[in-house]
């Protein structure tokens, strides 16, 4: 049985990888899920906001310094040479490398154009093997359109594009207004692949305290089916690499994820709640399904149910959505 696959341009033994979260964090951790047989690993990402509050702050000391102790200053470096790249992040990709036999898929969250390149820059001259950009924008103003939004991400893609050579992915949100337009875009600009979906987290409003507060949910099977959606949707519509993110939690998911479309499947709740290990049991079901219905490769599964493929394809349009309404039974 053949499970490998072709995602980023890299060759995998198989489609199933941890995602971006705090399971890259502990190197026993990462261990564990190479031995589970992870066939990669995504990094957590490096947000490039906390390192120019850091900054700032190292400026602002600079400056005070500066203006107290004027002539002590030749002593100290320029603030320029001060190391303020984000260095345990760049050390952890070297460290992963070196313990490890995976490919590692680092993931950034810039601000500025100027901060996704350098830091891209930075990343892969730590030894990343790919990169994915964590587009994390939500449109709130209401002087900035939703054209501009898929406009920045375009810019920003480009711009990275063209400063590093490792693989690039652009894990987007669903909440886009039209996801295929922006992924053709991205295709244009030579970008590597899709990471479907980001997972954003909404705000919790509480009766007592009349505080509101941002609240971590793990995902649950629920959150699969708007990427199946658009996995299936854009299978035929792009030659990118798809990796699906969000709401993959048993073997059948992952053989979900598959059919609609993905060329890599990412799981980040599941392990977090079941630990490392589980990914073995998520594959050894992948196996299992392919032998039942008699399948030898991860290839020919890919894509058997995108919206080409799918003897109904008003499913992946509009839901069958006047169908789907008048299913319900009281
Ligand atoms: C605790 C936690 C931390 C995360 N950190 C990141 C991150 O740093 N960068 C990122 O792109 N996604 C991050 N994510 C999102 C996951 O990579 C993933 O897209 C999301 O959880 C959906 O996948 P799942 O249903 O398998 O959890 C995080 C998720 C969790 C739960």
């Amino acid at each position: 049985m053949n499970l490998t696959t072709n995602y980023l341009g890299l060759k995998l033994k198989n489609p199933l990888m941890p995602g971006a979260s705090p399971l890259s964090d502990n190197l026993d951790t990462v261990r564990r899920l190479q031995d589970a047989g992870a066939s990669a690993i995504v990094l957590h990402s490096l947000f490039a906001e906390q390192i120019e509050r850091r900054e700032a702050m190292v400026a602002r000391h600079l400056a005070r310094w500066n203006d107290s102790f004027a002539e002590a200053m030749t002593l100290f470096p320029e603030q320029d040479d001060y190391s303020l790249v984000p260095s345990e992040y760049l050390e952890r990709i070297a460290k992963i490398k070196a313990a490890t036999q995976m490919p590692v898929i680092a993931s950034l969250n810039g601000t500025q154009i100027g901060s996704w390149v350098a830091y891209a820059q930075y990343i892969e001259e730590a030894g990343a093997d790919a990169l994915e950009l964590n587009t994390y924008f939500l449109a709130t103003l209401r002087n900035i359109s939703g054209a501009e939004i898929e406009e920045r991400v375009v810019e920003i893609a480009h711009a990275v594009r063209a400063s590093v050579k490792i693989p690039i992915a652009v894990k987007l949100s669903p909440f886009y207004s039209s996801v295929a337009h922006l992924a053709g875009s991205l295709e244009e600009k030579k970008i590597d692949g899709l990471v479907l979906f980001n997972r954003f987290f909404q705000p919790e409003i509480d009766v007592e305290t009349l505080e509101v507060t941002p609240r971590l949910d793990l995902s649950n099977q629920e959150d699969l089916r708007v990427r199946l959606r658009w996995l299936g949707m854009l299978r035929d519509q792009v030659k990118l690499s798809l990796g699906c993110s969000g709401g993959v939690h048993t073997p059948e998911d992952v053989v979900r994820a598959l059919l609609a479309g993905a060329d890599a499947v990412q799981v980040v709740s599941a392990l977090l709640k079941q630990g490392p290990e589980f990914l073995a049991n998520l594959l050894a079901g992948l196996s299992t399904w392919m032998e039942q219905h008699e399948y030898e490769s991860v290839q020919e599964i890919r894509g058997a149910l995108s919206m080409r493929n799918c003897p109904d394809a008003e499913a992946y349009e509009r839901g069958n959505y006047l169908r789907t309404l008048q299913l319900w039974k009281e």
